[in-house]
Order: structure tokens, then sequence, then C-alpha cells
């Protein structure tokens, strides 16, 4: 069991950061959709996202730390850095990559938002999207848990969620029609 403790706590980490940033994310569409609807939003609800985003980089960083620490397979600073350098599914493992340097960029704008033009914040935040998408193929392909029923089904669940929340929050943000003009009635 001690010889396995890295790679169960790169497996759990992984999956404990992916349920962070997929309720990070629920919990994001969730308040501005409602607030599409002017809805109130309270600071609270806006601190439990945040805290969310954060925790899941936390978690990220005990997933590849652990990974590093597990000496089943060798993985050095350069393969868990840099994308398509290892030789242990290298493809499966870029998506991780690729989604934790996504990570980092949101959590450091979000930190030092204040200080940044907010188009700039804006355009990193949106970065969300394609960083849930590479981080859950990224569990569906590089896991050893990849097989599990309970975590196929899972992501499929909580993407079709994303999706759909998605899809209300973009179409909440499309400026309304211009409306038909009204023929005024002659007044004879
Ligand atoms: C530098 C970045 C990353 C590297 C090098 C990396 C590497 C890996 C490796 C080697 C595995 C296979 C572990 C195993 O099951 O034996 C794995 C699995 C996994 N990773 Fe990552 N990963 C990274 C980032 C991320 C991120 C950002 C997330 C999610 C937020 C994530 C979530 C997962 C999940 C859910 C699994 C599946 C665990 C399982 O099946 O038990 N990873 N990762």
């Amino acid at each position: 069991m001690n010889s396995q403790i890295w790679w169960y706590t790169a497996r759990s980490g992984g999956i404990l950061a992916s349920l962070l940033l997929a309720a990070s994310v629920l919990w994001g569409l969730a308040i501005t959709t409602r607030a599409a609807n002017r809805i109130t939003r309270p600071a609270w609800l806006l601190d439990l996202h945040r805290f969310l985003g954060a925790a899941a980089l936390v978690f990220t960083g005990i997933h590849v730390v652990a990974i590093l620490l597990d000496t089943y397979v060798h993985f050095g600073l350069a393969e868990v850095l840099v994308p398509l350098t290892g030789t242990w599914h290298p493809v499966a493992v870029a998506w991780g990559i690729v989604g934790f340097y996504l990570l980092v960029a949101i959590e450091v704008t979000s930190l030092v938002r204040s200080r940044l033009p907010q188009r700039w914040w804006r355009s990193v935040h949106f970065a969300s999207f394609p960083l849930f998408v590479v981080t859950a193929i990224h569990g569906l392909s590089a896991g050893t848990d990849r097989h599990s029923p309970l975590m196929v089904w899972g992501t499929i669940a909580i993407s079709v969620v994303v999706a759909a929340l998605t899809t209300v929050r973009v179409i909440s943000a499309m400026p309304p029609r211009p409306q038909a003009a009204v023929p005024v009635p002659h007044r004879f």
C-alpha cells in the first residue's frame, strides 16, 4: 500500500480538482444566468465561486506533485510542464498540462483583476470553457479510472449541465432583437 500512496494521491487529487473545477464553472454560470434575470448577486455567491476555483488549483498542485513523487512511471519536471515531452500517454497528459496553464492564467488574472482592464480579465476568464473541456478529455483519457462507469457517466452528466447553462448564458447575453415597427393607424 505504501508504495502506491502517491499513485492514490495523484488519482484522488485529479478527481477532486476536476470536481472543484466543475463546481466553480457551474456556480459561475448559475450566478451570471441569474444576473441576466435581474436577481440580486450577494457577495458570498461570488466568494464561493472564487474559493472553488482556487481549491481546484490547489488540488491540481497536489495531483501534479504526487505524479512527480510516484515511482511506478517516471515523470520529471519537464514531462509535467511541457506537453508531449513524456513517453507515458503523451497526448492524454498534454491535455492536463494545457488545462493546468489555463487554470493558472484564470486564477492569476482574477487575483489582479482590479489592476487589469475589464476586457482583458473577461477574455482570459472565458478560457474557463476550454479549460473544462480539456480537463474532461484529460481525465477520461489519462486516468486509471477512465473506464469506470461512474467516471465516464459522471463526466458526461456534468458536461451536459455545463453545456446547457452555457447555452442559456450565451442566449441571455445576446442583445434583444429590434422591435418591428408597429404601423400607426391613419385617422380619417
Ligand atoms: C501539469 C498538469 C497535469 C499533469 C502532468 C497530469 C498528469 C496526469 C496523469 C499522469 C494521470 C494518470 C494518473 C493515473 O491514473 O495513474 C492523470 C489523471 C487525471 N488527471 Fe491529471 N494532470 C495534469 C493536470 C490536471 C488537471 C488540471 C486536472 C483537472 C482539473 C486533472 C485531472 C485528472 C483526472 C480527473 C485524472 C484521472 C484520475 C483517475 O482516473 O483516477 N489533471 N493526470
